[in-house]
Parts: C-alpha cells; sequence; structure tokens
C-alpha cells in the first residue's frame, strides 16, 4: 500500500509553516455546516508556531470545537502538558471551546471516563458506531509513533475504546490518547512531519515498507501528509 501522490506535500523547511497554516485554514474555512466543526490537535513542539500563525486568520472561531489528540499525564501546570502549550500559543487567541484531558483531583481513569463523555456528547457518532471528528492533526516522531500510539504499547490494539490510558515504558510516561478507531473514522486527517528523521520513515512507508510503524495504519486512509526535511 502506498501513500496517494495527490495526498503528499513536500515542502521546503523555511515554507512548512506557513504552507501548514494556509493548508489548515482552508480546510477550517470548507466546513460550510452550521453546525460546530470538531477538530482534535497533537501536542509536541510541531504544530505549536503553526497554530501561532493560524491564531491570527480571521477564522469564525466560536464555530470550532477544539479536542486533544493526545496528553502527558501530568499537573496542569506542567509544561509537559500539551493542552497548557497549545492553550499558550493558541487557545488564549481564539473563542473557541477547548476540551483539555487533564483535570485537577482526578485520577487517570475518572479523566478519561470524563473525555469519553464529552466526545460523545459534542461529536456525531458515525456508521461505525464511533465518534467522528471533522479534522484531525496529527504529528508523528521518529519510531513512528503518532498520537500517543507508540510501538510495542497496549494501546495499538484497543479497537473498542475510544480514549484510553497507554503506558510508554522507555518514556516513563503514562498518557491519554486518542484510540485508532476514533482517528481512522474522521475523513480529513493532516500528518504534519517536519524533519530529516521522520522523512527517513516517510519514504519508508512510501515505498510500501515500515509496516511496524504505528501510523503506517493510515496508509489507506485518505490522511494529506505535509513534509519537510
Ligand atoms: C505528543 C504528541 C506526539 C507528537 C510526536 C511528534 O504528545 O508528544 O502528540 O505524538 O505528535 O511525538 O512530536 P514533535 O512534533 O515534537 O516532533
Amino acid at each position: 500500500m502506498k501513500i496517494k501522490k495527490e495526498n503528499i506535500y513536500r515542502v521546503s523547511e523555511k515554507e512548512f509553516n506557513d504552507f501548514s497554516v494556509n493548508f489548515i485554514k482552508e480546510k477550517l474555512n470548507s466546513f460550510s455546516s452550521n453546525e460546530k466543526i470538531n477538530v482534535a490537535l497533537s501536542g509536541g513542539s510541531t504544530p505549536l508556531p503553526i497554530l501561532k500563525l493560524l491564531r491570527e486568520e480571521k477564522l469564525d472561531w466560536k464555530k470550532y470545537n477544539f479536542f486533544l489528540v493526545d496528553e502527558r499525564v501530568v499537573s496542569v501546570e506542567s509544561l509537559e502538558s500539551n493542552f497548557k502549550n497549545i492553550d499558550e500559543v493558541f487557545y488564549q487567541f481564539i473563542s473557541s471551546n477547548t476540551f483539555p484531558m487533564l483535570k485537577k483531583k482526578s485520577t487517570v481513569d475518572e479523566m478519561i471516563i470524563d473525555y469519553e463523555i464529552k466526545m460523545r456528547s459534542f461529536l456525531p457518532i458515525s456508521k461505525n458506531g464511533f465518534p467522528k471528528f471533522d479534522m484531525i492533526i496529527l504529528g508523528m516522531g521518529k519510531d513512528g509513533h503518532t498520537a500517543s500510539l507508540f510501538p510495542k504499547t497496549s494501546a495499538l490494539n484497543e479497537n473498542d475504546a475510544i480514549v484510553v490510558k497507554n503506558e510508554i515504558p522507555h518514556l516513563n510516561s503514562t498518557r491519554i490518547t486518542l484510540t485508532f478507531p476514533v482517528i481512522t473514522t474522521c475523513d480529513l486527517l493532516i500528518i504534519l512531519l517536519k524533519g530529516s528523521g521522520k522523512i527517513k520513515v516517510f519514504n519508508e512507508l512510501n515505498a510500501g515498507l515500515g509496516y511496524e510503524y504505528p501510523i503506517s495504519r493510515f496508509l489507506e486512509s485518505n490522511a494529506n501528509w505535509i513534509i519537510s526535511e
């Protein structure tokens, strides 16, 4: 299985952020429905400069609900928190509804139950029974992980739950993450890959190899791959 050529956007390092923000803005604007538009954002560093540019765009921000793709189980004030990092560069500047995964004085299981309730009450349910996002923005690590779906971790095999806890032993990190069934139910995946280590993974995937990488689950999807060295 190879990635559809028309879904690959190779840009220079210099153009990456501007190209990505224009691509995302266009897609956000393309949703004509007067219903709320539900978007899930990944953490990590790649999206942050893009979100910093996106916040300046004249969009009807109250139309959008922003969820998280995944979160590190840390204190809500931690610099490790995906929600905190996105909030500082993006959420604070727009008037959209936002949905953190971390909650003070809650156990991880309580946070997960709470997030599932929120997803099920705000998102339409697809024919396959899973909540359907309008858009999901993903990153990828050099090990081919995406969301917090890391190689050799239990969440890779989750086919029923929509949001789960996932232990990442080599990072000594506990994560909360959306699962593959939810991510693949979304028709508009945007995968942001920047850096030579990630391009190596992409080239393997694009050569029909790399099935051991978690992100290879999206080879058969209509995902949009924005890539740069
Ligand atoms: C996280 C992310 C993760 C991220 C990749 C890439 O919580 O870290 O959700 O999946 O997208 O690790 O991270 P960078 O963009 O920082 O390279």
